[in-house]
This record gives structure tokens, sequence and C-alpha cells, in this order.
């Protein structure tokens, strides 16, 4: 059955610590060409590492906008504009580059950086402060699903930050769904179990913010997504794209998922 597209669908590529400059320059270049007659309505979008930011925006800039034209955001942030923050990036540094999308409390970050709920929270502020779209990343642990704490782990994880954009304008941002079980192991969740808490994200932020804004914000499935589950997931009304990592590291797998997104593949 053909989804009714209230929400235009995303795909975004979660490069990780993947990819030189060149090797970014490179992708870009032959992605735009594969792409070119693509006439379909999604948004794309590409996260590679910091160092290769400012390569990928320079590349993008000089060439022709077309239908479909990806964006470059940043994999992480720091709170502050500036200060003695050894190895940090700043949300100023990032903007000056073009960049308008950063991920937020990655579990990746969360699990092996440490990053707690308050850090994470500082970093949703400072995107909202620089107007700054945040693509926020929550997900339960295998455990935690075997114990049948998926929404609490959820709830847990968003309530702060959605009473934080309850009490601004600023709405503009993402929800990736991403157990942390389905991260680079090869085994995605069931498009249903993904549909049943990208559709409970949905009706927490209708209860939090107001229902035109859960009408409006676009719900990710991420872990291990591939050409071959892909289709099922975005066929789902809840979800409105993927937060892809391994499989936006190949080229034509990524133009596919870009397709199938768009309902052209
Ligand atoms: P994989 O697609 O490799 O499972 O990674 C998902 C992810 O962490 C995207 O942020």
């Amino acid at each position: 059955m053909e989804k009714a597209r209230e929400r235009i669908p995303v795909v975004a590529a979660n490069w990780k610590m993947n990819k030189t400059c060149a090797e970014t320059v490179n992708f870009l270049s032959q992605f735009l060409y594969m792409v070119e007659d693509v006439n379909a309505q999604v948004e794309v979008l590409v996260f590679p590492p910091f160092t290769a930011l400012r390569s990928a925006t320079t590349f993008l800039q000089a060439e022709k906008p077309r239908k479909i034209f990806p964006e470059i955001g940043a994999q992480n942030m720091h709170w502050e504009d500036s200060g003695a923050f050894t190895g940090e990036i700043s949300p100023l540094m990032l903007k000056e580059l073009g960049i308008h999308h950063v991920i937020i409390g990655h579990s990746e970050r969360r699990n092996l950086f440490k990053e707690d709920e308050n850090s994470i929270l500082k970093k949703v502020e400072a995107a909202i402060r620089h107007q700054m779209t945040p693509i926020i990343c929550v997900g339960e642990k295998f455990q935690e699903r075997e114990e049948g704490l998926t929404e609490e782990v959820v709830k847990n994880q968003l309530l702060s930050i959605l009473q934080l954009f309850k009490k601004t304008e600023f709405t503009d941002f993402m929800i990736a769904y991403e157990p942390v079980w389905a991260i680079g192991t090869g085994v995605a969740a069931s498009p249903e179990d993904a549909s049943d808490v990208c559709r409970y994200i949905r009706a927490l932020i209708g209860s939090i913010i107001s229902p035109d804004v859960a009408a409006k914000v676009r719900i990710l499935y991420g872990g291990s997504v591939d050409v071959k589950n892909f289709r099922d997931f975005i066929l789902e009304p809840d979800i409105d794209g993927g937060l892809v990592g391994t499989s936006s590291l190949d080229l034509k797998k990524f133009v596919e998922l870009v397709k199938i997104a768009g309902n052209y593949g």
C-alpha cells in the first residue's frame, strides 16, 4: 500500500569515524552524478567526521543545486561557543561552515564516551540557541528490551528535552530511534517493533509539546538499515526515514536507500 507522505522522508548517513576529506568529496561528487535524474522528494543528510566538513561544504557550494542535494551535518558538538575544552568543536565553528544539522546523543557517545542526559540536554539547548536542527538519538539496550523497559528508557531520554522544546518557539528537530542492540550488528529491529516505538515517541511529543509539532517532526529509525529492509521501515506511517551507519558508507547502497525513500527504487 502506498503511504501518504505528509512528512518529507529523510535518509541520513552517519559515517562515524570513517572517510578522509578526499574520500568524502569523491563520494559526494559521485553521489550527485548518480542521483541527477532522481526526481523524488527526499531530504538527504550526510554526517562526515569533523575533519571532512569543510571540504564537503566547500565542494557542495560549488555544485549546482538539484532535486536531491545533500546537506552536511556534524556528528556531535560542544554546548559552549568557545573556551578551554580541549578536543571539542563548538556550534559557532559549525555554523561558520554553513552547518545546520547536528547529531546529539548517539548511543556510541553515550556508552563509549560517557555522555549523560545533562550534557545531552545542554547540547540540545545549544542547538536551539543557534537555530540548528538536532537529530536526537534515543534507544534501549538489549537487556532493557528483554525486561520490557523500552518505552520507559526512551521516555527518560526524551522527557527533559521535549520540555525544553515546549518552552521555546523552536521546534525544528528530528528524533532517531536507534535500539543499541541493532547498531552495527546486522540484526535490525522488526519494522513493526520499530514503528511501535516511533509511534510512542510521536505521542509523547504530542502530549508534551503539541499535536501540531508531533505531526511535523520526522522520526527516523536506525540500526542495521540496509537496502533489503529499508522499504519496510519507511512504509510504516510513523517512520519517516533512516539514520544509517554501515550501509551509508557504500555509495551504491546509499544511492539505493535514497531511491527507496523517494519511492523511486
Ligand atoms: P548501522 O547502520 O551500522 O547499524 O549504524 C546505525 C547508526 O548507529 C546510525 O547512527
